[in-house]
């Protein structure tokens, strides 16, 4: 069976997205089968990958059973790395999803006979402790935390592991949580060196030695519509997700 990753964090714009399609991509390149699930309506993992929002079904018609897992997963540019979409009907879910009963479980069984296809699968969830992320966080057996090293870094998140609990009580008792990651870290300054300092205080046990810097690479590849380590292989953020999907494998 493989593992199913959540990168989740309620605070909108710290690099959630940024750090599911490159490590998606990363364990992708390392030779493993990897399946990015877009599972926010803004839908950027999608167009980050290069991926059509509208060219046929995609997360949502696999939620409500509108479509297979064989029909709605998409290969992308990036050998070994496949993708469920997030088309515009996705945005609906958020209101249709509780009036279903039962509905925290439908991405979980969704996903529940493609899980061995994939040594990984990854979730972006969006920016909000709803219906989407909260189905993520069933689906999940670990979460990743992208934290901002910028001055709010900590707010936010004792609310995020007080969710994460109950979920794991309520839910989904195989919920861990893989690691906080700090993302954008600009070491230049002091700023960044004392919200790291911080993080890593607060979270001793939590926090992944791997940074990810603040790098333009990072940020214009998702215009070019591919990962950081098409884009270019050799750049800062290419070389911090290579050593983080190390690290997140490693923990196993
Ligand atoms: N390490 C980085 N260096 C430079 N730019 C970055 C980095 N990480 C992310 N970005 C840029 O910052 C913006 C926010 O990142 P991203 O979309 O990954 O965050 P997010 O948490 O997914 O946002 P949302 O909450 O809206 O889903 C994007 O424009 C992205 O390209
Ligand atoms: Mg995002």
């Amino acid at each position: 069976m493989g593992t199913v990753y959540a990168i989740a964090n309620q605070k909108g714009g710290v690099g959630k997205t940024t750090t599911a399609v490159n490590v998606a991509a990363c364990i992708a390149e390392a030779g493993y089968e990897t399946l990015l699930v877009d599972v926010d309506p803004q839908g950027n993992a999608t167009t980050g990958l290069g991926a059509s929002r509208n060219g046929g079904p995609g997360l949502y018609d696999m939620l409500i059973g509108h479509a297979t897992a064989g029909d709605a997963i998409r290969q992308t540019a990036v050998d070994r790395l496949s993708l469920l979409t997030s088309t515009p009907d996705l945005a609906g879910a958020t209101m249709e999803l509780p009036r279903i009963a039962g509905s925290e479980t439908c991405l979980r069984n969704a996903l529940a006979g493609v899980r061995e296809r994939f040594a990984f699968t990854l979730l972006d969830c969006p920016p909000s402790l709803g219906p989407l992320t909260v189905n993520a966080l069933v689906a999940a057996d670990r979460v990743i935390v992208p934290v901002q090293t910028e001055y709010f870094a900590l707010e936010g998140l004792a609310g995020l592991l007080d969710t994460l609990s109950l979920i794991q009580r309520e839910l989904n008792p195989r919920l861990t949580v893989a690691g906080m990651l700090l993302t954008m870290h600009d070491g230049r300054t002091k700023l960044a060196q004392d919200v790291e300092r911080e993080v890593r205080e607060h979270f001793p046990e939590l926090v992944f030695d791997t940074v990810i810097p603040r790098n333009v690479r990072l940020g214009e590849a998702p215009s070019f519509g591919r990962p950081v380590i098409h884009h270019d292989p050799h750049c800062a953020g290419s070389e911090a997700y290579f050593a983080l999907a190390k690290e997140v494998a490693s923990r196993g």
